[in-house]
């Protein structure tokens, strides 16, 4: 499959014009199944919030929970490069809070970089992080856990004063030392921009195919979380209704007592 994939390797992708495909992951089975397929980058995302949890955002999301499924993650991958995300408030406080909870993702986790949303506002904390050797992916645009601050989850940066903010953010974060940075919901135009601007790969999502790679939640692309579908979301397979008729199936074969069978079963 390939050597293991380092932060210096994703970096040189976007020197070579190679596209980055990156996807969530939460937890050992998908982790193993992704890895496998080749995907560059695991992202354990707070959007386990809403995926895993049933959330109606990521907000609620702690840093034990982050670390529990990041763990599982990193048990699960053998070649990809595993990000643990920052959930809500074990960044924002202050850099030395920053720090230390970026340090638990890579010392009892096992992750090999941290993700943090946020441009200008969180730049100290970046430097920091960084300054300490831990890799940092930067996040910005519609960033989710801003979600009451812009009232809902809508497009950033399509009115000229807040596309020159994500243009000041997506700097900011470049030159707080981050190796990538995703680019959330945003018009594709202006990700291109920010795409030609920066020397660090942009991830995006929502933001068009300009972008240096791409990532995913995986529950929506294979289907398998239907309470809302973004625009930006392809669907590649119907997991749910996979799993559903699988389901079923196993439903009729216990009460017609056709499972177990013979070769189920111990003499
Ligand atoms: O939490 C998450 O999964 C994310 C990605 C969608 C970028 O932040």
């Amino acid at each position: 499959m390939g050597d293991k994939i380092t932060v210096p390797h994703i970096q040189k992708m976007k020197q070579r014009g190679e596209k980055i495909s990156c996807l969530t992951a939460y937890d050992y089975s998908f982790a193993r199944i992704l890895d496998e397929a080749g995907v560059e980058m695991l992202l354990v995302g707070d959007s386990l919030g809403c995926v895993v949890q049933g959330g109606q955002n990521t907000l609620a999301v702690t840093m034990d929970e982050m670390i529990y499924h990041t763990r599982a993650v990193v048990r699960g991958r053998k070649r990809a490069l595993v990000i643990g995300d920052m959930p809500f408030m074990s960044y924002q406080v202050n850099k030395e809070q920053a720090l230390q909870n970026a340090g638990r993702f890579l010392k009892e986790a096992g992750a090999e970089a941290v993700k943090l949303e946020g441009g200008v506002a969180v730049r100290d904390s970046i430097q920091a992080i960084v300054t300490a050797g831990m890799p940092v992916m930067g996040h910005i645009g519609l960033t989710p856990q801003s979600v009451h601050q812009f009232g809902g989850y809508k497009i950033q940066g399509r009115e000229k004063n807040r596309r020159e903010m994500v243009l000041r953010d997506a700097l900011a974060v470049q030159e707080a030392g981050a190796f990538a940075v995703v680019l959330e919901g945003m018009p594709m135009d202006l990700a291109e921009e920010i795409t030609e601007r920066l020397t660090i790969p942009t991830i995006g999502i929502g933001a068009g195919l300009h972008c240096d790679g791409q990532v995913l939640v995986i529950h929506d692309m294979l289907g398998l979380f239907d309470d809302f579908t973004p625009k930006f979301v392809k669907r590649y397979a119907d997991v749910k209704s996979m799993t559903s008729g699988a389901v079923k199936e196993f439903i009729g074969d216990v009460k017609a007592r056709k499972f177990p069978a013979e070769e189920h079963s111990f003499k």
